[in-house]
């Protein structure tokens, strides 16, 4: 786990919305990769529908986790607080507003996690490797890893993850494009070039998600299989 990477996550309204799941793709096999404390598993569980977690930090205890969440906490608000011009603050009305939101979603992940990690549901594993059989799933996320931490992650992993991503998904949607300096990834290109010279189809589709200004964009990709 790379130091410079958040532990931090958000609600199932928010996965929704950033990745433009409809009624239908709810039903499906969802593997959420990089998930970290989002509250997506554990409410997609409750509501009935078939969500698997990986993450990196799924190997430590949940109160380890709610430790490396309250160390998230102060930097996260801070950068919202001294760039403030660079958020859309419409659904989430202030920074405090959008902590109360998302210490809510982490709660709920904390008090699902032992649970989910008896029923397999929260998976340690590392990008750019997935512990699970071809096409297992039809659908695979990530949010806020790829593309968010282009300036520590390299174009290498990117592709490796995303590639791995399609290997076990019929489907990946990777949302957001910009990363943290709110700016387009420069890896954004450079990737989608290399995967489409491989015979990936990929898409860029507008969403109704934005919280970093510009930020409504997610990439979808399927491999030629
Ligand atoms: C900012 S959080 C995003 C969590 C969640 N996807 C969300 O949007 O709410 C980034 C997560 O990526 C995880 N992570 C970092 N490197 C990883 C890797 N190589 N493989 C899987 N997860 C990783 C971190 O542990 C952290 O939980």
């Amino acid at each position: 786990m790379l130091k410079d990477i958040a532990v931090w996550g958000r609600s199932t309204t928010e996965y929704i919305q950033m990745f433009d799941l409809v009624a239908a793709d709810l039903k499906l096999n969802i593997l959420d990769c990089a998930a970290g404390p989002a509250s997506f598993n554990a409410e997609m569980t409750r509501q009935g529908f078939n969500v698997i977690s990986c993450d990196t930090i799924y190997n430590l205890t949940a109160n380890e986790i709610a430790h490396c969440i309250q160390e998230a906490n102060q930097p996260i608000m801070n950068v919202l607080q001294t760039n403030s011009d660079s958020f859309v603050w419409q659904k989430i009305q202030s920074p405090y507003q959008l902590q109360e939101l998302r210490m809510a979603a982490m709660q709920t992940f904390l008090e699902d996690f032992r649970l989910g990690v008896e029923e397999n549901r929260y998976i340690t594993s590392a990008l750019p490797n997935l512990p699970f059989t071809d096409r297992k799933f039809d659908l695979a996320l990530c949010s806020h890893l790829l593309f968010t931490y282009s300036h520590c992650l390299s174009q290498e992993f990117h592709l490796a993850s995303i590639m791995e991503m399609c290997r076990v998904a019929k489907q990946t949607r990777i949302f957001p494009l910009l990363s943290t300096s709110g700016k387009l990834s420069s890896l954004v290109q450079p990737v989608i070039n290399e995967l489409k010279k491989q015979g990936y189809t990929v898409e860029i589709k507008e969403v109704a998600y934005e919280f970093q200004k510009g930020g409504n964009k997610l990439l979808q990709v399927s491999s030629p299989l």
